[in-house]
């Protein structure tokens, strides 16, 4: 690192463990929001952290010129939770350089990448009195719970808010260096089901045959999630999506990608999927529906025979252009009360939904973001789609009426959501460069 200074505030920052979803850590979350605005206003912006239902926001601004464009800078500070620990080769919270990366919950996603940004604006108003923008930097605590909060904070704040375009650093890098511009997101929609039967563990023995049981319910609905070819069940799933353009088939199939290296990524024996697309298209393209969670019955050692009185299976489905999550998820329940078998309950409980996105890379400030990636990492940027999902970017687009620039820094192996978690400190410095060419290009622009 050029400045040491930087890795300072890295090593800061990831110290805190600021995890949203798990409420023992609400204070840590607090803590690390109130560091930014101290880090913020150091600089010289105007900096708060506004209290929400939950996690508070941290906004800050410079004063803003008549005339020059307006960015919003959009990351977040909470983290994932940090288990299975045991698999981490160094604690979560306490980060350790070994080469070229940093490990510790949230390196990567999202505090490395939106620290990238912090510190390029810092740096700027260092040298030069002021950034060429007019600047909103916008930093969450509740991305990874579904930002349950943001849509109504976005409101609530509609005029301060009011911006040209918004800037995220939160997907990824196709390769080391190889700057990357993403230009689509998938969507999400999360569901729960809860199958019960009789009211307590039975005897498998004495009972089994006459009443249902609810674990064999659960693996029944799951298995009828699914056609034999990999595509998915549910009637009308896939009524509005729409076919990739050539374009992006062509340009896709032009970039660093291979089967065998999501191979080696994933530790997968081999690859699944719907028949007619390249794992790329299937992972940025197309629509999914997965089993995050499974449950039910006796997990112990040996055998014990009962019907367990419940199960539970946890899903997502990842959205693409134009399905709709409230109408996916209409979609579903129908399906799941179809293969619902008798002699159970079965309980159907929502979670997170999110619309996908899509923008046309050419367009608006596009140019900006690749002119940015060209010169700062010194090849040619790729334009890319991300299967993952930041439902609040079509927020954006919905509320603010904005698009956004996604300027991943998030390479293939940086382990997000998994133990060893970590961040390249070489993109680290490549971002800082990235996001101060940006603001300059936006302004030119
Ligand atoms: N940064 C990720 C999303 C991401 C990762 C996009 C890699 C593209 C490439 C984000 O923090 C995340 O994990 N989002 C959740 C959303 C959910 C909690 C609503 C996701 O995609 O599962
Ligand atoms: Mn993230």
């Amino acid at each position: 690192m050029s400045n040491p200074q930087h890795l300072d505030d890295l090593f800061t920052f990831l110290r805190f463990p600021s995890v949203s979803t798990d409420s023992r850590h609400a204070g840590d979350v607090v803590a690390c929001g109130a560091w930014l605005v101290a880090k913020l206003s150091g600089m010289g912006l105007a900096a708060a952290l506004h209290p929400t239902a939950r996690h508070p926001v941290v906004l800050a601004k410079n004063k803003h010129v008549e005339g020059r464009p307006t960015v919003l800078i959009y990351g977040h500070y909470d983290v994932q939770p940090a288990d299975p620990l045991e698999l981490w080769d160094s604690p979560p919270f306490e980060p350790r350089v070994e080469g070229d990366r940093v490990y510790a919950r949230g390196s990567t996603d999202n505090k490395g990448q939106i620290l990238a940004h912090i510190l390029a604006v810092g740096e700027t108003i260092d040298e030069k009195g002021d950034v060429p923008v007019n600047l909103i930097i916008l930093v969450e605590g509740e991305e990874e719970i579904g930002s349950p909060n943001l849509e109504v904070f976005l409101k609530e704040h509609r005029d301060a808010l009011k911006c040209d375009v918004v800037a995220v650093s939160d997907t990824g890098m196709l390769e080391k260096g190889l700057g990357t511009f993403t230009y689509g997101l998938r969507g999400i929609a999360c569901i729960e089901i809860k199958v019960t039967g009789p009211s307590m563990d039975l005897h498998s023995g004495i009972f089994g045959g006459t009443v249902a049981n609810p674990a064999t319910a659960v693996a029944q609905i799951v298995a009828s999630l699914h056609d034999a070819d990999g595509r998915v069940a549910v009637p009308g799933f896939y009524d509005r999506v729409q076919p990739l353009a050539d374009w992006e088939i062509e340009g896709w199939s032009k970039l660093p990608l291979s089967e065998e290296a999501t191979l080696k990524l994933t530790g997968a024996p081999s690859l699944f999927g719907e028949a007619g697309f390249s794992d790329h298209e299937r992972r940025w393209a197309r629509p999914t529906a997965e089993v995050n969670g499974i449950g039910g019955g006796y997990q112990g050692e040996g055998s014990k025979t009962i019907i367990p009185k419940e199960a539970f299976v946890k899903l997502s489905f990842r959205l693409v252009p134009d399905q709709d999550p409230g109408e996916i998820l209409g979609l579903v329940q129908k399906h799941i009360e179809a293969h619902s078998p008798p002699g159970v309950r079965v309980e159907v409980k929502l979670g997170h939904a999110g619309k996908p996105y899509l923008t046309n890379p050419q367009d608006g400030y596009g140019n900006a973001a690749r002119e940015a990636l060209l010169e700062a990492f010194g090849r040619e940027p790729a334009l890319i789609r991300e299967g993952g999902s930041i439902p609040i970017i079509q927020t954006f687009r919905d509320v603010l009426g904005v698009d956004t620039l996604m300027l991943g820094l998030a390479l293939p192996d940086c382990q997000i959501h998994a133990p060893n978690e970590n961040f390249s400190l070489s993109v680290f410095e490549g971002g800082i460069r990235m996001s101060r060419l940006l603001l300059d290009a936006i302004a030119r622009a």
